[in-house]
């Protein structure tokens, strides 16, 4: 802890309002109104529309008396023209307000149409770090996944096209909702494979937290209750997907856990995870998955104290353990509840083979210069050494 001490100050982000809860959805509607909003454009994507899961947004608007319109096309792994269609959409439709709902894709195109629609012509312009110069329209975001605070956070990561996977993101405190709500009741009808992913995605994200180099109080309070949800819950969730328990709680470490990373950071499981994921067609959740344990490894001599509560929040007994040894048990951690379920943490399994292995180093260095709170210093060399040991 003597880092913080020695005079680095933390931010903490957070939207002002969080609603948390079974039936939270139904709130849309006063909430709109709370804001001032007059026409709402609805950002989900054809899956979540066909399958009715926006019915309690839309009832709820319907109840407030809310016009909107839905804009419905969006695609995993967004390219940047969907948040330039959707925000034409927006502006041709007069609306004032934009209501995400969806995974992380639907999400990020909402956020991204709110800092659009009073920045710029063009997605393009704003993309970047803190790019934006003036407040986004006001939104709204619901999460029906269990991924990592994409409803709170100010990151929105887009792709450059359909054709050109290269990360694309806009970083902006205006991409952060005023209403960010949680209702585990849209979160039953996902399938196990998604349940799977998404959860994935937190947990990870909560271990990366813990750890980084600038974790802090602000992102310990939230990171450790969510890597002992996630933990806990995860496999339940995905096992009896109509738990209304484990859903509950997976939606908290959720939250906890985007909470936990905007305060802190995500480290190199999250670095070393684009190329394996758009190499293998892997999602963002399964990429992580493959290579935590083995980052895990690499990294323990770089926060060992960090890895043993890890080790502690996973269930472990660390009483009377060498330092070292201690840390060692979260890799262990890692491995049980990933080998429950099913998931190999081999890159050969998903269609690797050695030869990729240079290639997907030099494609992790063009954006390493994003992930330098993690544990331990990566260079090329070394981040080939990992996924070596993941092959
Ligand atoms: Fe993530």
């Amino acid at each position: 802890m003597s880092e913080i001490i020695e005079g680095k100050s933390y931010v903490f982000l957070s939207p002002s309002k969080i609603i948390f809860g079974m039936g939270a959805a139904k709130s849309v509607g006063d909430e709109v109104k709370r804001l001032g909003g007059s026409k709402v454009l609805i950002v989900t994507d054809s899956i979540l529309l066909k399958a009715d899961v926006i019915r309690p947004v839309v009832e709820s608007l319907e109840t407030a008396g809310i016009p909107h319109v839905i804009y419905d096309g969006v695609e995993p792994d967004p390219p940047t023209e969907l948040v330039d269609e959707a925000t034409d959409k927006y502006r041709k439709e007069r609306c004032d307000l934009v209501v995400g709902i969806g995974g992380a894709s639907s999400l990020d195109v909402a956020k991204g149409v709110s800092v659009v629609a009073t920045n710029s012509e063009k997605v393009m312009d704003v993309c970047g770090f803190e790019q934006a110069t003036k407040r986004a329209a006001p939104k709204i975001l619901l999460s029906t996944t269990h991924t990592a605070g994409g409803e709170l956070s100010p990151y929105v990561i887009m792709h450059m096209s359909r054709e050109d996977h290269s990360l694309m993101p806009i970083v902006s405190e205006y991409a952060i909702p005023e209403v960010a709500i949680m209702d585990p009741l849209l979160t039953v009808s996902m399938p196990p494979s998604v349940t799977l992913e998404t959860g994935l995605d937190s947990l990870v994200t909560a271990i990366e937290a813990l750890v980084a180099a600038n974790a802090n109080p602000f992102s310990d309070v939230f990171a450790e209750p969510a890597i002992k949800m996630g933990t806990e819950y995860l496999p339940v969730a995905w096992a009896k997907g109509s738990n209304l328990t484990a859903r509950y709680f997976m939606c908290l470490t959720a939250t906890f856990s985007g909470i936990a990373f905007v305060a802190s950071s995500v480290g190199a499981v999250h670095a070393l995870s684009y190329a394996i994921g758009s190499a293998y067609h892997l999602s963002h959740g399964r990429s992580l998955a493959v290579l935590l344990p083995h980052v895990m490894k690499f990294n323990l001599p770089g926060n060992p104290s960090r890895y043993a509560r890890v080790a502690a929040l996973m269930g472990k007994s660390i009483e009377g353990l060498s330092l070292m040894e201690a840390a060692q048990l979260a890799v262990e951690g890692a491995k049980e509840i990933l080998q429950t379920l099913g998931v190999s943490t081999r890159l050969r399994d998903y269609g690797a083979s050695e030869g990729d292995l240079p290639r997907l180093a030099d494609e992790t260095m063009e954006t390493i210069g994003f992930f330098g709170y993690n544990p331990r210093d990566l260079d090329e060399e070394k981040i080939r050494g990992i996924y070596q040991a993941a092959y």
